[in-house]
């Protein structure tokens, strides 16, 4: 499939390499506003730039990859879907539920596909307690609790910390991949509540911490937190069953890689699985996965409408405060 990037920032050089590292794939071209971004963009990948009405147009582009910051999601995305090609966007899916709501509303109407990118599903980890999961290893998963954050340096003083073109703060940018997870395990929420506030960078004009609690139609739970001043470790997340229960420990630049635990009331063992000797490959995975599902015709997981329901998610939790 025959690829394009807009958006050549951190996210779009990473996104880049993963489509030319790809069997499937193949970058065209890039565009970028920033012709400092674009110029290094070019240096490094080694492909031609092509403006942006250049891309709508152009026949043998198939998938747009969109890399930019928040606040310019939602045009690009109608704008491709409009032009015929396929979507992959970077989480989170728009700046607010409201703009969330209008591009679902034309994916759903398209006949191109749009998936927006939560590479944490294909963490060696999170694969491999899916697996246990839809293995009924632990029985009916009752409960999600979990935490990710990093220490916030990188986005000091960037367009993180401004509302009108991220939306919002910690939630919008790790939070969003800790929701996407408790409903890939617990299914679809229907309320939920939570809290957000300042305190660490202050005077910004985004949250810097939040909590989010949710709950089923049939009472599971998930409680999340997450952090642009955590510590120790970037992500951790528990999830309980009637028969046992599994820890994902993603907290692998400060506990020595990706890992899973898990134990079940058949034998009361305590089994475990270390990634660790894994490059991180989370990226190649995620693009794989989409081109495979395109190319037969798979519902791409996540969907749009995951992507629309973590929107929804964020929204009950600013709803609150
Ligand atoms: N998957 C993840 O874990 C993850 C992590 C961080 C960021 N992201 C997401 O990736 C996206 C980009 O984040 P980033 O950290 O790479 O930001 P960044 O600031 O490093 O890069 C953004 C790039 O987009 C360019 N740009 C801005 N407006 C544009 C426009 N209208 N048209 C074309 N280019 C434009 C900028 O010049 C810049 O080069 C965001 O949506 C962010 O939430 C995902």
């Amino acid at each position: 499939m025959n690829f394009a990037i807009i958006g050549l920032g951190s996210f779009g050089i990473k996104r880049a390499q993963a489509i030319k590292n790809s069997k499937t794939a193949k970058l065209l071209c890039i565009h970028d506003i920033s012709s400092k971004n674009l110029n290094k963009g070019k240096e490094i990948l080694k492909v031609p730039e092509s403006s942006y009405e250049q891309i709508l147009k152009d026949k043998k582009i198939e998938v747009v990859c969109v890399c930019t910051p928040n606040k310019f999601h939602k045009k690009i995305i109608i704008d491709v879907l409009n032009a015929g090609k396929h979507v992959f966007c970077e989480k989170p899916l728009a700046k607010n539920l409201v703009e969330a709501e209008e591009i679902f509303n034309v994916a759903k109407n398209s006949k191109s596909t749009l998936q927006v990118g939560s590479n944490h599903r294909f963490f060696e980890s999170v694969r491999y307690a899916k697996k246990l999961v839809d293995e009924d290893t632990i029985g009916e998963v009752l409960s999600f609790n979990g935490r990710i954050g990093h220490n916030g340096e990188r986005l000091k003083d960037t367009w993180f910390w401004k509302k009108d073109i991220s939306g919002g703060g910690t939630l919008l940018d790790n939070g969003c991949h800790l929701l996407d997870l408790s409903r890939f395990f617990l299914g679809n929420f229907v309320s939920g509540t939570g809290l957000t506030s300042n305190v660490y960078w202050k005077n910004i004009e985004v949250e810097d911490t939040a909590t989010g609690v949710f709950t089923t139609k049939e009472g599971r739970t998930a409680t999340i937190f997450c952090s642009w001043r955590l510590l120790s470790g970037y992500f951790f997340f528990e999830i309980n069953g009637t028969d046992g229960y599994i820890n994902v420990d993603g907290r692998f630049d400060t506990h020595g890689g990706d890992k899973i635990f898990w134990s079940t009331k058949k034998d009361n063992k305590f089994y475990s699985k270390d990634f660790s000797h894994i490059k991180p490959n989370s990226y190649q995975l995620e693009i794989d996965n989409f081109i495979s599902n395109i190319k037969n015709n798979r519902k791409c997981s996540p969907s749009a409408e995951d992507a629309l329901e973590v929107m929804r998610m964020i929204n009950f939790i600013y709803k609150n405060n």
